[in-house]
Order: structure tokens, then sequence, then C-alpha cells
């Protein structure tokens, strides 16, 4: 008898840490969630973008001069990458491609950048997948950047 109780102790146990797993996974999942530029969008940002796409300083002395962001788009800190990338044209796609469209994820330049289907005779982009050089974004990261777009872009 004590034994079952132990071993129905332990089931219970395991149920809730399966409960728990499953309930963080909707919260990742982000069934209601509200996104949040800031909070939820620029992590991603900070560690796989800013590297390129921030003026830097370049040689020494004399020699020393000012090297523009990648691509001309700014994405210092939080505050410079939103104002530069919500409702700004891109400068490498057809018009109406914002790089990032308020609602509209299929009007942002910047999803076709991160999948690397922005040369599609749509959106007639130019230049690499971003973020160039490296792997593509986590599919869990492209997601949930398209889902911030859908819910309005929010800061
Ligand atoms: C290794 C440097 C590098 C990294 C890392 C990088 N970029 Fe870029 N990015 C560039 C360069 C260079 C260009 C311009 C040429 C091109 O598009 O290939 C560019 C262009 C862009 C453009 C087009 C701008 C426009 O006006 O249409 C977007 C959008 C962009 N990058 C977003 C990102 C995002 C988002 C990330 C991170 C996920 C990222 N980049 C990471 C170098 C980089």
């Amino acid at each position: 008898m004590k034994r079952i109780g132990i071993i129905l102790c332990t089931m219970f146990a395991l149920e809730l840490l399966g409960l728990t797993a499953l309930t963080s996974m909707n919260s990742e999942a982000e069934a209601g969630k509200k996104l949040s530029f800031r909070r939820h969008i620029w992590p991603t940002f900070r560690q796989y973008c800013v590297r390129c796409h921030k003026p830097r300083w370049k040689g020494r002395g004399k020699k020393r001069k000012k090297i523009k962001a990648a691509g001309g788009l700014n994405l210092k800190t939080w505050s410079i990458a939103y104002k530069n990338i919500v409702d700004q044209p891109s400068k490498q796609a057809q018009e109406g491609y914002n790089i990032v469209t308020t609602s509209e994820p299929a009007l942002s330049y910047l999803y076709y950048k991160l999948v690397g289907n922005h040369k599609n005779p749509n959106v007639k982009g130019k230049g690499k997948r971003m973020p160039s050089k490296r792997r593509r974004l986590a599919a869990w990261r492209i997601n949930r950047i398209v889902k911030w777009i859908q819910q309005g872009a929010k800061k």
C-alpha cells in the first residue's frame, strides 16, 4: 500500500512537471500574448544583427574614419532600431515594402530578408539573406517577429 502511494505521488509529481512544461510551451507559442519590440524582439536583434548594423570607427590617428551601419540601416539601440524599421521604406525592395509594415508581415521586407526569399519577383529585393554570413535565425525567432508584426509592431 505504502509503495503504491509512493508510485502515485511520483506520477503526480511527473504530471505536474509535464503540465508546467506544457504551459511554458503554450506561452512560447504565444497564443494570446502581446509581443513588444523591446522585450521580445530586441534581444534577437542585439544578438544577431547589431554587430554589423551600427556606425563604427576604423583605423587609428589621422586614418581613423567613421563607417556607416551596414546597408545604411542603424540598429544600434532598441529605440534607434525601432524608429529605423517600423513603417520605414526599404532601400532595396520594390516600392510598397517597408522594412516592417505594421500589421502586414507579407509587406515587411524584414521577413523576406530573414527567410531568404527577398529576391522573389514581387519583392525584387537585393543582397543577402540576413543575418548575412550566418545561419538562418531559428524558426521560433522568425515566427515571433511575424507575430509581433501581425499584432501591430508595438514598442
Ligand atoms: C555580417 C554583417 C551583417 C549581419 C550580422 C546582419 N546584416 Fe543586415 N545587412 C548587412 C549588409 C552588408 C547589408 C546590405 C547588403 C545586403 O543586403 O546584403 C544588410 C542589409 C540589411 C537589410 C536591408 C535594408 C533595406 O533598406 O532594405 C535589412 C532589413 C537587414 N540587413 C536586417 C538585418 C537583420 C534583422 C539582421 C539580424 C538578424 C542582420 N541584418 C544581420 C550586413 C549584416
